[in-house]
């Protein structure tokens, strides 16, 4: 007789409970537990170990090179720390639509080595359709378009692959387990035996993770725990730059960061990414400065753009792309308190270049200066880059790589960088054409910028 048990997951984190309970005692988060039947089949049988492996001494253990293969993609590689390493279990996980699949496909299909590729969203035909538009360079890469955990394993065995990719874990069901193929224990089951398959044959698995913007589906973090390395593919549909980074990487750092551009014919590398992200106007216009940021181990120069005008209705609206909307409140009551900026009627847009998503604190002095010029309506030149955090008593705050975010606007010809005044030690002996303007208070770049108006 088939056991049926009724179990309660938490979406979030993935902790399990025999009864229903409001606020995960493990994530803290409300709300997020589901009800799931979980039925233990007679037929086929849950695996079980034959033979233990033997324990060794850690002194006898000679450890084995880290072989890391290329992925193909320069990009990836660095991301990744070098290359796939053997027998990791990598999850890349990323909002639906953003060109996952396009990004492993085009691995799979250009790298040099022997790829199973395995596809529970899409038929094999329409995978062909696809890498034909991409260009297939590799001779060795098999498409497999099954769901079931299982009979992947037999066609792993069949194929001997050296790489592979499962697109994506929210498609793929275990027999073992009754609940329905994207619910929280069939996920963790999966990805399991997939983590069992990497570690006992050594190839490194891709496995694919739909994360949606409300997190319906099973969070992000329930799969984090159980993998190698979880990268996470980001950026704006409706632009064409995407960002690969890596949250999580037991191989290599998590400071990489590579950039895209999404073409008809697949992902390209972009290998200079600052010079895109820059305005291509050649005027100066009012309402726009560039921030010298670090994505990563990466400087990034990125244009951000504030459009600051009188509000029509009652309460004044704010809106952000690419930038924390709780952030530029701070931004504005810090230069409504302390410059005596009257903010309170005027509407505030802001937005970064290319739909990036930009974390680094040090958008902040940008950001100012941006909303600044809007406010005053008079332009700042193109040439000057601003990096520094704000506090909120107005002063400027230091930032991490002073010398890179200087190095990097001197390279691209900037005339001016703004920089927050305690980073100034260590920076006064660069060997560099561009003028470094230390600033203490926001309202030291107001006389910096507009003093003679
Ligand atoms: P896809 O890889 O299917 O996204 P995901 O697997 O993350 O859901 O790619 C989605 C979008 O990428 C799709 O809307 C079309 C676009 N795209 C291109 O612009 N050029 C291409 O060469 C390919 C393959 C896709
Ligand atoms: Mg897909």
């Amino acid at each position: 007789m088939a056991k049926i048990k009724s179990v309660f997951f938490c979406k979030n984190c993935g902790a399990e409970s025999a009864k229903w309970i409001g606020k995960c005692p493990s994530c803290e988060e409300w709300n997020s537990y589901v009800e799931e039947k979980v039925v233990k089949t007679n037929g086929a049988k849950p695996r079980k170990k034959k033979k233990a492996n033997p324990a060794y001494n850690i002194n006898e253990i000679v450890p084995e090179q880290a072989i890391k293969i290329s992925s193909g993609d320069k990009e990836m590689d660095r991301v990744l720390g070098g290359g796939i390493v053997k027998g990791s279990l990598i999850l890349l996980g990323g909002e639906p639509g953003i060109g996952k699949s396009t990004l492993l496909l085009q691995s799979a299909i250009q790298v040099k080595t022997k790829v199973l590729y395995v596809s529970g969203e899409e038929s094999i035909q329409q995978i062909k359709l696809r890498s034909e538009r991409i260009g297939i360079h590799n001779t060795e890469c098999y498409l497999l378009s099954e769901t079931d955990v299982l009979k992947i394993e037999s066609q792993i065995d069949e194929t001997l692959p050296e790489l592979i990719i499962v697109d994506s874990i929210q498609t793929m069901f275990s027999p073992n387990i009754d609940s329905t193929s994207g619910s929280v224990s069939q996920i963790r089951e999966c990805t399991g035996s997939f983590l069992r398959i990497a570690k006992e044959k050594a190839i490194p698995i891709f496995i694919i993770g739909h994360i949606t913007k409300e997190g319906t589906i099973a969070g992000p973090k329930l799969l984090e725990h159980i993998v190698d390395v979880v990268l996470q593919f980001e950026g704006d549909q409706h632009y064409t730059y995407r960002i690969l980074r890596s949250i999580k990487n037991r191989f290599g750092s998590t400071d990489e960061l590579g950039i895209y551009e999404m073409h008809a014919k697949g992902l390209r590398e972009v290998e200079n990414p600052s010079e895109l992200l820059l305005s291509q106007s050649s005027e100066d216009l009012s309402g726009s400065a560039v921030a010298a940021t670090v994505e990563g181990a990466r400087p990034l120069l990125i244009e951000t753009q504030a459009l600051v005008s009188t509000a029509v209705y009652g309460t004044p609206q704010r809106s952000t792309t690419g930038f924390d909307g709780r952030r530029l409140s701070m931004l504005l009551a810090v230069l409504e308190k302390r410059c005596g900026l009257a903010l309170a009627n005027q509407d505030v847009f802001l937005n970064l270049a290319g739909g990036i998503k930009i974390v680094d604190p040090a958008i902040d002095l940008a950001i100012t200066a941006s909303i600044l010029s809007s406010y005053n309506n008079i332009s700042i030149s193109s040439r000057f880059a601003f990096a520094g955090e704000v506090g909120l008593s107005g002063e400027i705050r230091s930032v991490n790589r002073i010398e890179a975010r200087i190095y990097e606007s001197d390279r691209l010809g900037f005339e001016k960088i703004f920089i927050p005044h305690n980073n100034l030690k260590g920076v006064e002996n660069l060997k560099v054409n561009i003028e470094v303007l230390p600033m203490k208070k926001v309202s030291d770049l107001i006389d910096a910028l507009f003093a003679d108006t």
